[in-house]
């Protein structure tokens, strides 16, 4: 990609075929930056860059790739470097959820969690973060859960990895408060993605949550946008989230856990 405006930032996303990613891109590509677009899901990329060109006027490249896979990030990072391409906003999206009792899921499952949500997660802070640095100018969103916050029976590796996100953003935006570069985690609720049409395939119980539970993916990506352009270290969107964060974190650990489990347990997730 010859970069037509080279004084326009570049935001890199992840996982930007489909949902909050998708949604997020097109926020970066609204407010005029040049866009990497990394998913598995080359078609998908393909179809969203065109419109996002069409639309914004922005140059997009797509990078299809599974991030799983070790070394995905380094190799990611080493292209982009031979194009002359440096990230201005790192946008770490990608995800993976599995629902359902610890002790019946495959050892694999986990594993893939893990292998994005954490492992391919901090292979790309590393493969980035240090270049912003050296700059002094970047921006990074972290993109972890609400599940951050407390532990979620039925949910537990994948709480877990939201968990890490989370504790690593708010240790990286402490260490590079004077560098230039802010670092920033968006903590979404249930959000209407392809992520949550899996989870509701999954458990009949997730497609009877409450209208007013579900969050809308365009509004979660403005929020995060917005917290990350604002360099706020923790952005949890929408006000029933917020009130559940501030509840969790004012009710001591141990009725945390009683309460998730009853819950899961009622709705038979474990
Ligand atoms: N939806 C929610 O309720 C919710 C709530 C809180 C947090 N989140 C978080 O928000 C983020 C986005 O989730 P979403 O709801 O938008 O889900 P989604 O629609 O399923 O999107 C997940 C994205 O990750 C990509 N991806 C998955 N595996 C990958 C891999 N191995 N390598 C590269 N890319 C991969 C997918 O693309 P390909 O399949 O094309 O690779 C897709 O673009 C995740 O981190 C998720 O944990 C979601």
């Amino acid at each position: 990609m010859s970069r037509v405006r080279p004084h326009q930032p570049l935001a890199l996303v992840t996982g930007a075929s489909s949902g909050i990613g998708e949604a997020l891109a097109g926020q970066f590509a609204a407010a005029g930056h040049d866009l990497v677009l990394v998913a598995r899901s080359a078609d998908k990329l393909q179809a969203l860059a065109a419109a996002l060109r069409t639309r914004h006027g922005v140059t997009v490249r797509v990078e299809p790739a599974d991030l799983a896979v070790p070394h995905a990030a380094a190799a990611l990072a080493a292209r982009l470097d031979r194009a002359g391409l440096s990230v201005d906003v790192l946008v770490n999206n990608a995800g993976v959820l599995a629902q359902g009792a610890f002790v019946r899921q495959e050892a694999s499952v986990h594993r893939q969690m893990i292998d994005l949500n954490i492992t391919a997660l901090t292979a790309l802070l590393s493969a980035f973060v240090p270049a912003m640095a050296q700059r002094g100018a970047g921006r990074v969103l972290n993109v972890a859960s609400i599940a951050a916050f407390q532990p979620v029976p039925s949910l537990a590796t994948y709480a877990a990895t939201k968990a890490y996100v989370l504790s690593l953003t708010e240790s990286l935006a402490v260490e590079l408060r004077d560098s230039g570069v802010t670092v920033t985690a968006l903590c979404p609720g249930i959000t209407a993605t392809p992520m949550l049409d899996s989870a509701a395939a999954a458990n009949a119980q997730v497609s009877r949550l409450p209208g007013m539970l579900i969050g809308r993916v365009e509004e979660v990506a403005r929020e995060g946008f917005a917290a990350c352009m604002n360099g706020d270290v923790i952005c949890v969107p929408g006000a029933v989230n917020q009130a559940a964060v501030l509840a969790s974190r004012g009710t001591p650990k141990w009725l945390l856990r009683r309460v998730a489990g009853l819950f899961g347990r009622k709705t038979g997730q474990f």
